[in-house]
């Protein structure tokens, strides 16, 4: 090819590994079912037999937020490619949905590059080889990273152009307000003025919607649950009686969430690398925990972060959103 620029069509710019610490699924499983309300972390869920089950989940009639972004991301289109002009750089963290990034790069305006992260290396690298061959003229890189550190964006092989995050799926709603508020803080430091982050935000609703949502008839949420002690019992040498435990999803309006947890029907006792544990009958152990706002409330977390909230989208039944927040003078 007589062109001299990077990349060769189709293959990835970059893969930088900037070594994530790896989670410590032992200690923090043996942390949590230490404590008075035992809890597992969400982010476990996501082993390969929990990614597969969590595919089925947005196909699960019930839950409506990924066929809802998916559409809304359809219908705003043309208004993306207005607002991120020529030449984007689109900067994924945590790597997802291969759909959504494809609507996302089709909308765009002859974007310049995209560079997916993902704290799995094999995972993000994949999904940007994928994204590389499907447009030959991006420059894709991928980087393996744990999004929720901070992360030196100048250390990275950019084009100039202006930096556009896209963190869709609602995945912000995951995090205690806290959580959230360091993980924008975070991504906002990825930006510059005039830059901008397109982020899917899950809006409140009918409590009974969202339990649906989240405890689907056909029962596939309840086993990415389950999956997770099948998880702990064959990593962690664990004796749990998955069906001494009943999966309930409870929408918790005081804190604006959907609370998920795995509650015992009998007493039963049971042994972790070794440590041994008990569950009285009724008890709990929660395992996650799916944050709603309100368009507003979600603009008030944004400016907290130092986002100016420039425009909000809905669908016509205003059941999820999707935010343009902007770098703002300050914080
Ligand atoms: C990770 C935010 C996409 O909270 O809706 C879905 C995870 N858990 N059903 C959500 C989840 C159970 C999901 N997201």
């Amino acid at each position: 090819m007589p062109d001299a620029n990077p990349p060769a069509g189709g293959a990835l710019a970059f893969f930088i590994d900037l070594q994530p610490p790896e989670g410590d699924f032992g200690a923090d499983v043996l942390a949590g079912l230490t404590k008075p309300q035992k809890t597992l972390d969400s982010k476990y869920f996501y082993d390969p037999a929990g990614s597969e089950l969590f595919d089925a989940i947005t196909e699960a009639p019930e839950y409506y937020l990924t066929r809802t972004e998916i559409a809304l991301l359809d219908a705003i289109g043309p208004e993306l490619r207005e607002r991120a002009g020529p030449g984007a750089v689109v900067l994924e963290p945590g790597a997802g949905s291969s759909v959504k990034i494809h609507k996302l790069i089709n909308a765009l305006d002859a974007p310049s590059a995209f560079v997916g992260m993902d704290i799995s290396g094999e995972h993000v690298k994949a999904a940007c080889e994928e994204i590389a061959a499907d447009y030959p003229q991006l420059t894709v890189g991928a980087v393996c990273h744990d999004f929720t550190q901070p992360l030196e964006v100048t250390a990275l092989p950019l084009p100039q152009g202006k930096r556009l995050v896209f963190f869709p799926g609602s995945t912000i709603g995951n995090f205690e307000l806290i959580g959230a508020l360091d993980l924008l803080h975070v991504l906002r430091g990825w930006l510059r003025p005039g830059d901008a982050m397109l982020i899917g935000v899950d809006l409140r609703k009918d409590g009974a919607v969202l339990e649906a949502a989240y405890d689907d008839a056909g029962k596939v949420t309840a086993a990415f649950n389950y999956n997770l002690i099948k998880r702990i019992n064959a990593e962690l040498d664990g004796t749990i009686d998955a069906s001494a435990l009943i999966y309930r999803a409870h929408w918790n309006p005081y804190r604006s969430r959907v609370e998920m947890y795995l509650q015992a029907d009998r007493d039963i006792a049971f042994t972790v690398a070794g440590q041994r544990f008990q569950l009285r009958e009724q008890e709990t152990i929660h395992t996650e925990n799916s944050h709603k706002f309100t368009i507003s409330t979600f603009q008030d977390l944004a400016a907290r972060a130092g986002f100016d909230s420039v425009h909000a989208w809905t669908d016509p039944d205003q059941a999820f959103s999707i935010h343009w927040l902007e770098v703002g003078g300050e914080a």
